[in-house]
């Protein structure tokens, strides 16, 4: 009989092994997720200054979903107690929300503080630790403030001075009670979206070199805050800071083909390794990022490689700097090789990898990226086990949407979770992941980016059309509420 791994906590050996049986371990974090964007609304109120959001839903075109805004969103700027509610519903033990940088600091710079900003994240910090719920909190989710954007934003080293400036400021005034931050939510996505194709704010368009740029000084931005948090903060508040890194799983299209397993490699070193080697490992890029950037670029014609170098200096400065590793979970791709022929520089054209979704998989019917594959998740966990010297993972994301009008009754999307929680118990049970807690994105249904509100990932509905935005629990929260109570999934016939 095979036993449990030493890494492993202790459990019943496992060759019976039924997760459906399986307690997580004692004082798991159960949470759920938000960003300040998506849920707060109040996008002028009482001295916030404009972020990228708020410039580009407000500029006419077709970027969002019928030229929705977060301009009210779920209101919870005003309608903070109500969150709190389905919090304390829910029962959760940690919750994960943003700060809107530019409604604390409205110029991004610390040059003037917004009172009212500061009073506003005190009351929904005192009131989770009033009710036992520990907050996790991120720093910057997406929001740049305009007034930074417009001086070059992370295309810029003045955004790294900002940014640490920012995080010093919050460090300061909110981390007597905050013990676990996250600087940056999804370097990649702002990087690639952002500042690449420019679907998403600050709408950049510059391809084959705003993602690696702005990365660039985003992994110098994340070092300077958690270097701040260390020299100053550490010895007295006694917290943790990592950044939130989303990654698909990835397996070869054609799983005996290598040139579809080396897509794979790519492909995941494009995107989770980008962020992950340098802050985790070594202070630098993975290999096959700048072998492959470097051969790209000399191909095109540039003089140097497309991929900014780091001094010897900065590497240093940038090893080691996560005290956790946080990770954003909602797909899986089979990837294919693909041989990029076209003489216009991209991110993705360097990566010579196509993802192929594969129609086996169930999508979730409010977003058309989200193939369902909850196995996906175990096998990224075990990568980042191996990876990334066995740290302490917290999931700070998963979700699946519902396509505006979504039933209450949704148990199709609860499946889902509770098979996610399952390859979760196998992950922590037989392959020996130190997953510390699960944060369901998200609390409410709320502005979903380029979907407006089209796409609900909610575990509260909100109704849009009654100007109370009334939350109501959808099947998922209280089957939700079940698990946390228990501190292990629910069969249905319980
Ligand atoms: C993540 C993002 C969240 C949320 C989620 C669902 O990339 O951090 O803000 O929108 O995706 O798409």
């Amino acid at each position: 009989m095979a036993s449990a791994p030493s890494t492993a906590p202790s459990t019943p050996a496992y060759c019976n092994w039924n997760p459906e049986d399986a307690s997580f371990p004692e004082q798991f974090a159960w949470g759920a997720s938000t960003a300040a964007y998506q849920i707060e609304g109040g996008w002028d109120a009482d001295g916030k200054g404009p972020s990228v959001w708020d410039t580009f839903t407000h500029q006419a075109g077709e970027r969002v979903f019928e030229n929705q805004t977060g301009d009210v969103a779920c209101s919870s700027y005003t309608l903070w107690e109500e969150d709190l509610k389905c919090i304390k519903q829910l029962g959760l033990t940690h919750y994960r929300f943003s700060l809107s940088w530019s409604r604390l600091l409205p110029d991004g710079t610390t040059g003037f503080v917004n009172q009212k900003g500061v009073d506003y994240y005190n009351k929904v910090i005192d009131s989770l630790l009033d009710n036992s719920v520990t907050p996790m909190v991120t720093l910057y989710h997406f929001d740049l403030p305009q007034s930074l954007e417009d001086q070059g934003g992370w295309k810029s080293h003045a955004t790294v001075e900002a940014f640490d400036a920012y995080a010093h400021f919050c460090f300061q005034t909110f981390g007597d009670r905050v013990q676990l931050w996250l600087t940056i939510n999804e370097p990649y996505i702002v990087a690639e979206l952002g500042y690449e194709q420019g679907t998403m704010a600050p709408g950049v368009k510059e391809l084959g070199t705003g993602a690696y740029l702005s990365a660039h000084n985003m992994i110098k931005a994340h070092a300077a805050a958690w270097h701040t948090y260390d020299r100053v903060f550490r010895k007295q508040q006694g917290g943790l800071v990592s950044i939130a890194l989303n990654s698909d799983w990835a397996e070869p299209f054609q799983p005996h083909s290598l040139a579809d397993q080396e897509a794979v490699n790519r492909h995941i070193g494009f995107c989770l390794d980008w962020f992950a080697t340098p802050i985790f490992l070594n202070g630098d890029y993975p290999v096959v990022m700048k072998s492959r950037i470097s051969a790209m670029s000399k191909k095109q014609g540039y003089p140097s490689s497309r991929l900014p170098e780091f001094t010897e200096e900065e590497k240093m400065t940038i090893k080691g700097t996560a005290d956790f590793f946080a990770l954003n979970y909602y797909t899986t791709r089979k990837i294919k090789h693909q041989d990029y022929l076209d003489s216009q520089p991209s991110r993705a054209g360097d990566t010579e990898a196509e993802q192929v979704m594969d129609l086996s998989w169930p999508v979730a019917t409010g977003s058309s990226w989200l193939a369902v594959v909850p196995w996906g998740l175990r096998n990224l966990l075990k990568y980042i086990k191996d990876t990334y010297n066995h740290p302490i993972i917290y999931i700070t994301e998963n979700g699946f949407s519902q396509s505006d009008p979504a039933p209450l009754d949704d148990s199709q999307r609860w499946e889902y979770f509770r098979l996610t929680l399952q390859e979760i118990l196998k992950a922590i049970y037989i392959d020996g992941v130190r997953v510390k807690g699960y944060f369901v994105w998200s609390l409410l249904d709320n502005f979903e980016w380029t979907c407006g509100y089209s796409s609900r990932f909610g575990l509260f509905h909100v109704d849009y059309e009654n100007p109370a935005l009334p939350r109501v629990p959808y099947k998922s929260a209280t089957e939700y509420a079940k698990v946390i109570a228990n501190n292990r999934p629910v069969n249905s016939h319980e």
